[in-house]
């Protein structure tokens, strides 16, 4: 008998923690479809033959809902395009940055959760797992959108996972603290981030790798995780839990 693979949706796969989410899922046995603004076909064409990519813009609604209403089946989406703040101070914060960083986290995932959350309800079965931060666990300075957005992410995991639960759909969030990729690394060469100022405040005294996220993403969609709905799980080495004293200490 053929056994028809499942089916992951990853945003933002191209690249960083969806690039290895992706990687993940493709190991396991998923069929992989990439939706990226960017690089989306290569990064599918890497993972071996029977994947896909798509140019897409999460906030692109037409596109968005053209993308979902093609899939044949959709057992998991993850939730994981996006871009960083401008980290400037708040007062020179512009209203234009702060409303495209608001769009593609929030909205970008509210858009595809929408569209894929659709048609899982129609199967009585789906899982979403969403990116957010642990700047949407404690407040960081200059990072108002940001923050925001991923703490939006929070509860409208929470929102969307006590509506859809009795659908057979479950919805959670990864809350990852510094991780290496390209979205820290641009950071990292503005000046913007102090890498080791960083690993100095992690209790684990070290970035993480995308690849331990991808895990972390993969147990809350897999079936280990079905009595587990609306959480958001920090996977930030200890950043979270520390409640910093500075010199109070
Ligand atoms: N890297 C970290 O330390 C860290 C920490 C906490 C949360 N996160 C979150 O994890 C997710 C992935 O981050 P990353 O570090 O891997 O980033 P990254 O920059 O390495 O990759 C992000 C990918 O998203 C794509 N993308 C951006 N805007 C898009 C759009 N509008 N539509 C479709 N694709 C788009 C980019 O092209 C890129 O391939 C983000 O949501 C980020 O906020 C990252």
């Amino acid at each position: 008998m053929l056994m028809t693979k499942p089916v992951v949706l990853v945003t933002g796969g191209a690249d960083g923690i969806g690039r290895a989410t992706a990687a993940l899922f493709a190991s396991r046995g998923y069929r992989v479809i990439i939706a990226d603004l960017q690089g989306a076909e290569d990064a599918a064409l890497a993972l071996g033959p029977g994947h896909s990519g798509h140019r897409l813009d999460v906030t692109d609604e037409p596109a968005v809902c053209a993308l979902a209403s093609g899939l044949e089946r959709i057992d998991v989406l993850v939730n994981n395009a996006g871009i960083g703040d401008s980290h400037l101070p708040s007062v020179e914060q512009d209203l234009e940055t702060f409303r495209k960083v608001l769009d593609v986290h929030l909205a970008g995932a509210f858009l595809m959760a929408r569209e894929c959350g659709r048609r899982m309800i129609a199967q009585r079965s789906g899982a979403i797992v969403n990116l957010s931060s642990i700047a949407g666990v404690v407040g960081l300075p200059r990072r108002n959108a940001y923050g925001a957005a991923k703490a939006g992410v929070a509860m409208m995991t929470r929102s969307l996972a006590a509506e859809w639960a009795g659908s057979g759909v479950r919805v959670n969030a990864v809350a990852p603290g510094y991780a290496r990729t390209a979205l820290v690394e641009k950071l990292v060469a503005a000046g913007r981030i102090d890498l080791d100022a960083i690993k100095n405040r992690v209790p684990q005294g070290r970035l993480i790798d995308p690849e331990e996220i991808a895990e972390a993403i993969w147990f809350l969609a897999s079936p280990a995780a079905s009595a587990i709905t609306g959480v958001t799980l920090s996977v930030d080495a200890g950043w979270a839990a520390f409640g910093d004293f500075g010199d109070a200490s």
